[in-house]
């Protein structure tokens, strides 16, 4: 079998963080989103991936992941000129998987659960293709299944009236077939193929396709809450990670802290919490619940909660920062202090003083 990892589409509900680069690269506790994609997929056995990759910042991609040689598989960059869909992007990739079976993973959804067991049924299997869904609260956002008697009856993008709260998730186990259909599909409203669309033409072709039920963690991080959200669940399953020194820092929760750093005795962790390699933390800086810290950021004074702070920031403020995205190489300065809290979505290189 082969993979491909979509690392492209438009980003709109991720700006200004999407305005220098592609969101599957944002850190979910410091590591990009999509490395968990290629994570799960290696974990398959998996070792030839496609990464489609478009737009702003497609050169980070590359640059990140290579050859995939450092990660013991080899990669293939396929350029899409325009986020004309999922399906579109798939499309791409035919030559790429010349006739072999393969899975797709959105790069900006993030699962705990190991997918082997279900690409292992799937190689095994005749169906034209599996799909992975997950129970969620608000199935109008979704494109969700109808299914009776365990069986697939319709696949249906962002229903008014969900005829079930099964959303299909980013992780797709296809057959070359799904070409010949994408072949034949138009462009929905907001004028792209779809990929809820190009399944559903499948499954009316030869009702062949099975699913698999995630009951584990799954995000679509398509905003700043779910990247948020993610991170705090992702950092909750590390192991701790943290020198003795730190004990007395760690209030509560789970906590992973990098080389080199240099953090102050009064300053006060409540997990979970990453921080990464050669940062300092100082003045009675409160981290935590939920907090990423990048490589090489100094904070002092402040508090942090719910939160991503990423590399080679500088926070000097008594400000308390809640619920934020703050893009690498960004300043907050501020002289007086403020007991609100403030919300920040900042792009690389933001500056604030207040
Ligand atoms: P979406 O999150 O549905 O779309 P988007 O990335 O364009 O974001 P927004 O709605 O905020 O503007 O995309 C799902 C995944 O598929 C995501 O990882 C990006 C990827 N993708 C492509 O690679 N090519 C595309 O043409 C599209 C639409 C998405």
């Amino acid at each position: 079998m082969k993979g491909i990892i979509l690392h492209g589409g438009h980003g709109t509900r991720l700006r200004p963080l999407t305005h220098t680069g592609p969101k599957q690269l944002l850190p979910i506790a410091n590591k990009p989103m999509s490395e968990y994609c290629l994570e799960s997929i290696i974990e398959t056995g998996i070792k030839d991936i496609a990464i489609i990759i478009g737009g702003v910042g497609s050169d980070k991609v590359k640059e990140y992941y290579g050859n995939g040689g450092k990660f013991g598989v080899n990669i293939t960059y396929v350029e899409q000129d325009e986020p004309k869909g999922i399906a579109h992007a798939i499309r791409l990739c035919k030559e790429f998987i010349n006739n072999e079976k393969f899975l797709v993973f959105l790069g900006d959804n993030i699962i705990q659960k190991s997918i082997v067991e279900f690409t292992e049924r799937f190689k095994n299997s005749n169906f034209d293709s599996t799909i992975l869904l997950c129970e969620v609260n608000n199935p109008s956002r979704f494109g969700i299944a109808e299914v009776k008697n365990n069986k697939i009856l319709k696949i249906i993008e962002k229903p008014k009236n969900p005829p079930s709260n099964l959303a299909v998730t980013g992780i797709y186990l296809l057959t070359p077939k799904i070409f010949n259909i994408i072949d034949d599909l138009k462009p929905s409203w907001r004028n792209e193929l779809e990929i809820t669309d190009a399944l559903d033409n499948l499954l009316k072709q030869n009702d062949n396709i099975s699913y698999e039920i995630i009951t584990d963690y799954w995000k679509d991080t398509g905003t700043p809450e779910d990247i948020i959200h993610a991170n705090g669940e992702i950092i909750k399953k590390m192991d701790n990670s943290f020198e003795k020194k730190y004990d007395k820092n760690k209030n509560d929760g789970k906590l992973v802290i990098g080389e080199n750093c240099e953090i102050d005795s009064d300053v006060v962790i409540n997990g979970p919490v990453i921080i990464g390699n050669n940062c300092k933390i100082e003045c009675g800086t409160v981290i935590g619940p939920n907090a990423s810290i990048g490589d090489d950021t100094e904070i002092s004074k402040c508090q942090i909660k719910n939160s991503i702070v990423m590399k080679k920031c500088k926070i000097h403020s008594n400000v308390k920062i809640i619920d934020s995205i703050i893009a690498n190489n960004s300043e907050i300065f501020q002289k007086e202090k403020s007991d609100d809290g403030k919300i920040f979505l900042l792009g690389e290189g933001s500056k604030i003083s207040f």
